[in-house]
């Protein structure tokens, strides 16, 4: 003490601003900004971001959508169950993709139809050769699309089906009454109105399940199924790339007429490695670290397949739809492999939440994602057990991001500090922000670092409000889940730890938390 005291005021100085480069080097101080110009909105979040997908397998329709018109434990509308319903309407499922996946290409529609004593049985190849005895087809499927609110979306067989058999799945869903054996047929089935399906994949992962195909194949072909597709109300969908195959995306924007091309679909799984993908949920902080990495790998995907689109489609009228990511690992134990069915921990809100502020952010290519998949597989909202049922950490993520959908994406600007981890580091937060059609704004936040809180200074420029509120999901240990023994264990709760100064908000964010604030 008495030594510094004698140091003359200069050395002090000196010795101040070293400490505080290595603290800053440390992230003891805040370095995270955020800029938002709330005047400069131009670009509206698609509702269908918020999608999902549904395939035929393991326990996604058989199970957890579906339980038959005969069950008398689980309460059931011709066979759906209704906690699933109801919980699924106040995600606001926008879009919903069927019957897959790998399934689609195997998938012959009119098995699915008509009386289900008479309908045939086929084995799921590509999902553990289990029996699919097709008791849910296009009409329970489409009746099930109205009872949730959600716009179907199919995935039609371009990999095992015809050009036909596609053109007949139209007429069968869209064609007005009386005007093709098709439509007789739907008739015939109960169904007289026509509902209309706007959304159609043709084919899904052609370069691998799908048919293996090389893309120069496979844009003739979808050349010649987009052809005798006819509808008032149509939207082709490319079966896009792999993760970072550009050359996929570069032939089918060069190869397919774009009046016959409303989007190209990407596929990008946040896996650490397809050889060992590790548990879902004891999982050690580098796996987090690496299946962060692999979640943040979506911006750089997107921008870099949309600077393809960009060069054969200056005024994006083509869109880059994500129809399948999410989280993939493991099995739980003494599942059936094949099955898909993994647990889903806080490392799930947080890659949920850092993909959806990457396709708001780029919302002007990006219009439609789905969560690959809903019930009971890979990073499912909702898991099922018999009668019992589970919402997930990414099912409320995905509710309280729901306030973005349709509304006007604010640009925003982050500067973030490091999460680090041995010699990698990621940005640690990651935000977006829109302001609805009430003029009410939501910033949706979130804090990647497993171990450190982050203080967050926020411009707002050009906003107005009088009050902010807001939600946050956390917990204790970033391996939490929610099980069917303790399903109330991750919730959201209200979030307080912010300060406003005039247009200056100050806002701390425990690790690995998700918050969505609410400016009005
Ligand atoms: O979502 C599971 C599978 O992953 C899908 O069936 C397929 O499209 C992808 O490879």
């Amino acid at each position: 003490m008495v030594l510094f005291k004698k140091i003359k005021p200069m050395m002090k100085k000196i010795i101040f601003l070293l400490c505080f480069e290595i603290m800053i080097a440390a992230n003891v101080f805040p370095q995270n900004s955020i800029i938002i110009n709330a005047g400069n909105a131009r670009d509206t979040i698609s509702r269908n971001i918020y999608g999902h997908f549904a395939e035929h397998l393991g326990n996604c329709i058989y199970g957890g959508f579906y339980v038959g018109e005969n069950n008398t434990k689980i309460a059931n509308k011709d066979g759906i169950r209704l906690d699933v319903i109801d919980a699924l309407k106040k995600l606001k499922v926008p879009v919903l993709r069927w019957p897959g996946g790998c399934f689609a290409d195997t998938y012959h529609w009119k098995d699915g139809i008509g009386p289900k004593d008479k309908r045939p049985s086929i084995l799921n190849i590509w999902w553990g050769n289990v029996k699919e005895d097709n008791s849910f087809g296009t009409n329970e499927f489409l009746n099930m699309c109205e009872l949730l609110g959600a716009e179907p979306y199919l995935s039609g067989n371009v990999g095992s089906g015809t050009a036909q058999e596609l053109a007949d799945w139209v007429k069968y869903v869209s064609h007005p009454n009386e005007t093709s054996p098709m439509t007789d047929l739907r008739e015939q089935n109960g169904r007289i109105k026509p509902w209309n399906v706007k959304y159609w994949g043709l084919g899904n992962e052609a370069w691998g399940c799908g048919g293996n195909m090389k893309v120069e194949y496979y844009a003739n072909l979808y050349r010649q199924f987009a052809t005798f597709m006819s509808s008032d109300n149509l939207y082709r969908i490319a079966s896009g790339a792999s993760d970072a195959d550009y050359h996929w995306t570069e032939i089918l924007m060069k190869e397919i007429p774009h009046n016959l091309l409303d989007a190209v679909a990407l596929h990008h799984y946040s896996v650490i490695d397809w050889g060992k993908k590790g548990a879902s949920t004891n999982f050690s902080e580098q796996e987090y670290f690496t299946t962060m990495q692999r979640a943040l790998l979506m911006d750089e995907l997107v921008q870099k397949h949309s600077a393809i689109m960009d060069k054969y489609d200056p005024a994006k009228k083509t869109a880059l739809i994500v129809d399948e990511w999410g989280g993939w690992y493991d099995v739980e134990p003494g599942t059936n492999p094949a099955f898909l069915f993994q647990q889903n921990t806080m490392r799930d809100a947080m890659i949920a939440g850092v993909t959806l502020n990457i396709f708001n952010n780029h919302c002007s290519r990006v219009k439609m994602a789905n969560l690959a998949q809903v019930i009971n597989v890979l990073q499912a909202v909702i898991l099922t057990n018999e009668e019992k049922m589970v919402l997930t950490p990414t099912y409320y993520v995905m509710e309280m991001y729901n306030v973005h959908q349709d509304a006007l994406l604010l640009p925003i600007t982050v500067t973030s500090n490091d999460y680090i981890l041995g010699k990698e580091k990621l940005k640690a937060i990651s935000a977006s922000a829109s302001r609805d059609k009430n003029g009410i704004m939501h910033i949706s936040l979130v804090n990647i670092n497993a171990k450190n809180a982050q203080d967050i200074s926020i411009t707002l420029n050009g906003a107005k409000f009088k009050s902010i509120k807001g939600r946050i999901l956390t917990s204790d240990k970033i391996q939490n889940y929610n099980s069917f023994e303790n399903p109330g264990k991750i919730k959201p709760g209200a979030f307080t730890a912010f300060t406003i100064n005039g247009q200056q908000l100050m806002v701390k964010m425990p690790p690995f938390s998700v918050t969505v604030l609410e400016l009005k």
